[in-house]
């Protein structure tokens, strides 16, 4: 029994299977169009509205300390990632890397975890790309009914009809095609990162010292009764569950963590890329290096111009300049926000329907959804459907719980893909890596360990609602996937029978 849970797969299995015409993916991507994916999914939501929240009620100034931890956590996670990724070059990210070292049950976990972060995360962006364009769309005079403008500014029924519009619009982009979705991502990355840089150079000039005091504001007692809300590290010690202080920067980490998922979600697209060796490393590295940069900078400037309790929660850069009395910034801060959310939503839903296309062609889910489109070469099942629950739950979504469940489904990867690097520089040495994580194993050690210690400063009710969704995808293995796994087949069918297409390095 437990060797078939553990049973792995194959590397070069992987590799061969991603060479079946029907269940083949278009080879398009370079280096730069990864690097534009990285940077284009990673810059959203976490700088443009979670920035403002956690400086207000965890950290004050000490938010862009927040972000440094917070990327030295991802850098560690993505030097890991990176040699996965260009060993194992298949769609499916952490999943496929799980399969190949840690074996087929571990890697349903991730896949199962995976689906989790990407289809709520991307219901989480398009509900803030949705509050933006209502802000923008109130600047000029129109406004949506209540009923329809989402669920924080409903009294009874709220349905966010933007959010839902623009999940669907996505979805249909991604069937038609990786290609035109990596040009219009290009073109939206480019207005978002100016819109940044216009944030920090025009930020700087109205910087006022004064709001940098308290730097690192004092840690302040929470009310009792809190204890589900508190981070879990706080009530397995009793503490007194607190804001502020040092342990507030940990607290808000593990929160602006949401603002750099997406260098992950690169690697999901390994399989689509010409030169995954050599450019899967380049495109992963690089969007998070560019990114972790602007988040500190950003975060510095914003924390000077207002003081952290005056800034605004739903859109804090743009009001950050409407406080200081520039609305023309604020007017295409907004615009700039608006247009780049619109990237991070679509290549989460990409990354989405990859994870679930490879689960599918590996059995772990039905087949049907594995076969590519005659004529787009894309996985249109799994993203149509996905695409339609993820357009329904963002429009009946609200916000922040969200975006910590992703938060903690995505660190949980992470420390899956650092113990997969050790496990297989041990049971695979020959493979070719032409990236390799660089002072193996104290780099995936201190990953898993930045890891975990993020997820512990996630509140407890985040943890019991990760624990309800792994306990269902647990179950939906052992009643579907289990028993129809293609890797579990194809064992039995070597049993007395000729393999179809026996894989190199098969016994
Ligand atoms: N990193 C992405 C964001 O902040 C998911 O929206």
């Amino acid at each position: 029994m437990s060797s078939t849970l553990f049973r792995t797969k194959k590397v070069e299995q992987s590799i061969l299977d991603t060479e079946e015409p029907e269940h083949a993916l278009k080879k398009s991507l370079s280096a730069l169009d990864l690097t534009v994916f990285g940077v284009g999914v990673i810059i959203g939501t976490g700088i443009f509205v979670l920035t403002g929240k956690v400086a207000k009620q965890n950290a004050g100034p000490a938010v862009s300390l927040a972000f440094i931890a917070a990327g030295i956590a991802c850098g560690l996670a993505a030097l890991c990632y990176a040699e996965f990724a260009s060993t194992v070059p298949v769609a499916g990210s952490a999943y496929t890397f799980a399969y190949a070292s840690l074996g087929e049950l571990p890697a349903w976990i991730i896949g199962w975890d995976l689906v989790l972060e990407f289809a709520l995360g991307t219901a989480v962006v398009a509900v803030g790309w949705s509050g933006y364009v209502r802000s923008l769309m109130d600047n000029v005079g129109w406004h949506l009914p209540a009923e329809l403008g989402g669920r924080e500014h409903a009294t009874g029924f709220g349905f966010d009809i933007l959010a839902f519009l623009l999940v669907l619009v996505l979805t249909a982009i991604l069937v038609v095609g990786v290609k035109l979705s990596a040009r219009v991502t290009t073109v939206v990355v480019a207005i978002k990162v100016t819109v940044v840089m216009i944030v920090i150079i025009a930020g700087a000039f109205f910087i006022n010292g004064d709001n940098y005091k308290p730097f690192v504001p004092e840690a302040q007692q929470v009310e009792a009764g809190s204890g589900l809300k508190s981070p879990l590290l706080q009530v397995m010690f009793g503490w007194a569950p607190t804001n502020f202080g040092v342990l507030g920067i940990f607290t808000a980490a593990s929160v602006v963590f949401f603002a750099f998922i997406g260098f992950d979600v690169v690697a999901t697209a390994a399989e689509e890329t010409k030169n995954p060796q050599r450019d899967m490393p380049r495109g992963i590295l690089g969007s998070l290096l560019i990114c972790t940069t602007l988040y500190v900078l950003v975060s510095i400037v914003v924390t000077g111009m207002q003081h952290y309790s005056q800034l605004s929660i739903d859109a804090p850069l743009a009001d950050a300049f409407k406080a200081t009395g520039h609305p023309w910034f604020a007017g295409t801060i907004g615009f700039g926000a608006a247009v780049g959310l619109t990237t991070v939503c679509m290549i989460l839903l990409l990354g989405q329907t990859r994870v679930f296309f490879a689960m599918s062609r590996d059995g772990l889910l039905p087949r049907f959804f594995s076969q590519v489109h005659p004529k787009f070469r894309t996985p249109h099942r799994p993203t149509i459907l996905l695409g339609v629950i993820i357009a329904i739950v963002a429009g009946f979504t609200s916000l922040s719980a969200l975006a910590e469940l992703v938060n903690i489904g995505t660190l949980f990867a992470f420390v899956v893909v650092a113990i997969g690097v050790v496990i297989l520089r041990r049971t695979r040495p020959d493979l070719h890596r032409a990236f390799r994580t660089p002072m193996v194993p104290w780099v995936p050690i201190l990953s898993v360990a930045a890891s975990l210690w993020l997820m512990l400063n996630l509140p407890t009710e985040t943890w019991l609602r990760f624990g309800i969704w792994m306990v269902i995808g647990v179950a939906v293995y052992f009643l579907y996937g289990q028993t129809h796994s293609r890797l579990g087949r194809h064992e039995e069918t070597t049993v007395g029978e000729v393999l179809k297409r026996p894989g190199p390095g098969e016994e």
